[in-house]
């Protein structure tokens, strides 16, 4: 497929067609119009043409599209047709909550190692998966194909272990640690905050209030 500059915003929007489009395909749906999709996606049949159009469509004319075609291509999109291994850094609440979610692995996400510096979790297992110290961090990454690291740890020493994950060759780290990470350009970083969705969360319950007249 020809690769052209795709706005953030769209990409943001992606991994919820390809969820709609994986429902679709679960409960045995071969096709949709943009309209049908729309209704149930609360997303206007236009910004969903706008959207599918920046891929060359997917879409034919009074036919619709193609549920298997679609949800393979944007699988294909978001790099999810190739397996992607990831270990989990600080085996604490988040840290087990996270390494507890066998569901990853259906979006292609294998979960490989778990680390940690407290000694008492040492060979604790999760799925299978024992928890490592992290004198054997460096190794691993490199004897493992560990692509993704995911950052489960204080704020006050995630900079230094992002800095020993670039140095073992991390591509990506999706950090849950409150603090923005100081990593080269070639390694990619997601950050998740839950609290900035809950203060949106917030701000549109206040809306919802003043609109409707309600006290807050
Ligand atoms: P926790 O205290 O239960 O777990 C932290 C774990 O990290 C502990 O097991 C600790 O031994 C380990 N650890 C500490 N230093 C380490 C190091 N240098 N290397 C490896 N492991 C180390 O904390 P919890 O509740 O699991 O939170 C973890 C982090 O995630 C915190 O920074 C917290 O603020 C953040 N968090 C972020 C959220 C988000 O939405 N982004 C939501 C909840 C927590």
């Amino acid at each position: 497929m020809e690769s052209r500059e795709i706005s953030q915003a769209v990409i943001r929007r992606l991994p919820r067609y390809y969820r709609y489009l994986g429902e679709l395909l679960e409960s045995g749906v071969e096709r949709i119009s943009s309209n049908d999709l729309s209704k149930r996606m609360k997303v206007t049949a236009s910004q969903i043409r706008q959207d599918l159009n920046n891929f060359g469509g997917f879409g034919q004319q009074g036919y619709g599209y193609n549920v298997k075609y679609l949800y393979t291509e944007i699988g294909k999109i978001l790099g999810l047709e190739n397996d992607h291994n990831f270990i989990i850094i600080g085996a604490g609440n988040l840290g087990q909550a996270l390494a507890n979610y066998g569901s990853f692995e259906k979006r292609s996400f294998v979960l490989k190692g778990i680390f940690d510096v407290n000694p008492t979790l040492k060979g604790m297992t999760i799925r299978g998966v024992p928890v490592r110290m992290m004198d054997e961090l460096k190794d691993y990454i490199r004897e493992n194909d560990i692509e993704i690291a995911v950052l489960t740890i204080p704020k006050g020493v995630a900079v230094d272990v992002a800095r020993e994950l670039v140095e073992a060759g991390i591509q990506a780290i999706w950090n849950f640690a409150h603090v923005d990470l100081n990593v080269p350009d070639h390694v990619i970083v997601e950050s998740v905050h839950l609290s900035e969705s809950l203060m949106r969360l917030s701000y549109n319950i206040n809306r919802y209030h003043e609109e409707h007249g309600l006290k807050g």
